[in-house]
């Protein structure tokens, strides 16, 4: 089951502190969202299984968290200057303007006019001005991909690490674009985080590794919750393809407003090292090194048993977060009949639960039984898995509820047996079936859930 509008994931964010709008008591900043108390858990949640599984859980891929600020001469070589556009088009009736290539019939969405300019190319960049004197002539980009940064840093990891091909360089950070059009909520937003792994081959071996990740990834995307029937692989077609990819597949998902990448798996051939790379004489020349630049760096690598310096080719797998937290927050709810009322359920995967355990003193003023929740909560944090919560409310069925809209796995009751045995209500979120354990189980109780 999955929401059946965008608007109920929307109500269901603001009301139990996942998203807000940005700058919201100003009015609220078109395009930028805050994570609340909840989604700062969860998007965390999937940062760490996204990292885990890539950089400790292989032993061919290296972190990197490099600067946001990116210096022209970098957006400049890599492309984006002259390329990282979209159509611009003006109502000539109502003054808006669109993206002309998400309209349908060339119609202004806004007035229904079909009177538009021509398109123009908009470069998504934003530009910031660097040091005291704001003259135009010392400028950064805010990053519009982490990528780039990775591609600039490619020789420090390499000497620092000693790494032969094939390895990666995996990333998490944010990217900013000034989108024209927004869209659906988180869905497309001017600042987001992405998860960008870029993966260095030997040209000729790339087209193999490209179909490895597109697998890997689609398999990351079920370990998360997202079912397979969610997803498309959608094969971009030659004249959609970004300037420096070869192919790309993008992973759709059936968002609830309509089926869309979540990420995009890209095979960037040599195009990136190559453009930063000055010492071209020295290199085995690969297809796209045609421009010198000021790039002082040789971003190549030479291989023990070979004779040549060669560019490696990458494949990137390119996920951004917001979207991963929109995909599996409507993955994960469920509306359910019982009785004569509705139970709301977030089905998370335990490891992506914002809280991983409630503990519940069954009377909020008795002293003993807070006592003792207290000694659990501290008991099951101490296990590093994530948030435990003491919920002090006194009230048993309220939290039950709450804790089931926001996918807690387990609700740990305190009673009065509680204090006379130490035993334990467990109660699971999904079945809603409860169980007496003794105090010994608790813990393996709680561990079990991840
Ligand atoms: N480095 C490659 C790259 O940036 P992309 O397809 O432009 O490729 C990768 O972006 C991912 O970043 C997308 O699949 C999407 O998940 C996310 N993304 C891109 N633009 C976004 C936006 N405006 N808002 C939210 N997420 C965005």
């Amino acid at each position: 089951m999955a929401a059946k509008t965008i608007d109920e994931l929307i109500s269901l964010c603001k009301r139990r502190g996942f998203i807000f709008q940005s700058n919201e008591i100003y009015g609220g900043l078109q395009g930028l969202y805050d994570y609340g108390p909840l989604g700062v858990e969860l998007k965390q949640n999937i940062k760490n299984s996204w990292w885990r599984e890539l950089v400790y859980e292989r032993d061919d891929i290296e972190g990197l968290d490099a600067s946001i600020l990116t210096k022209q001469t970098v957006l400049n070589y890599s492309g984006h200057e002259d390329t990282f556009t979209d159509p611009l088009v003006d109502c000539k009736n109502c003054n808006a303007r669109w993206r002309e290539d998400h309209l349908e019939k060339k119609i202004c969405p806004g007035c229904g006019s079909k009177e538009l300019t021509e398109p123009r190319p908009f470069n998504l960049m934003f530009k910031t001005n660097i040091g005291p004197i704001d003259d135009g002539s010392s400028f950064a980009y805010l990053r519009p991909e982490t990528a780039q940064q990775i591609f600039v840093n490619f020789k420090n990891v390499v000497d620092s690490t000693s790494r032969s091909l094939p390895f990666g360089i995996a990333q998490i950070g944010k990217a900013f674009r000034n989108e024209i059009t927004l869209k659906s909520f988180i869905f497309r937003v001017r600042e987001f985080e992405q998860m960008e792994l870029e993966f260095f081959v030997t040209p000729g071996e790339d087209e193999e590794w490209h179909t490895f990740w597109v697998n890997e990834r689609l398999d990351w995307w079920e370990r998360q919750g997202v079912s397979r029937e969610s997803l498309e692989l959608y094969q971009v077609p030659q004249d959609e393809l970004a300037h420096y990819s070869k192919a790309t597949v993008d992973i759709m998902y059936k968002f609830p407003h309509g089926t869309e990448e979540l990420e995009g798996i890209a095979n960037r051939t040599d195009f990136d090292l190559g453009s930063h790379s000055k010492n071209q004489d020295e290199l085995n020349i690969c297809s796209k090194i045609k421009h010198n630049n000021d790039s002082n760096a040789k971003l190549a690598i030479k291989e023990p048993h070979m004779k040549d310096w060669i560019v490696p080719f990458v494949i990137e797998p390119s996920a951004g977060v917001d979207r991963a937290v929109l995909a599996i927050l409507n993955e994960a709810f469920h509306e359910e009949k019982i009785e004569d009322s509705k139970r709301l359920v977030l089905r998370l995967k335990p490891h992506l639960s914002p809280i991983k355990a409630a503990i519940i003193p069954l009377k909020k003023n008795n002293p003993e039984m807070v006592e003792m929740a207290k000694k659990i909560k501290n008991q099951l944090q101490s296990k590093g898995l994530g948030r435990v919560l003491l919920e002090n409310t006194g009230n048993i069925g309220k939290s039950y509820r709450k804790h089931d809209e926001v996918g807690t796995p387990i609700c740990i009751t305190v009673d009065f047996e509680s204090l006379e045995n130490g035993s334990v209500t467990v109660r699971d979120r999904d079945s809603m079936n409860q169980e007496r354990i003794s105090k010994e189980d608790i813990e393996k109780y709680f561990l079990n859930y991840f």
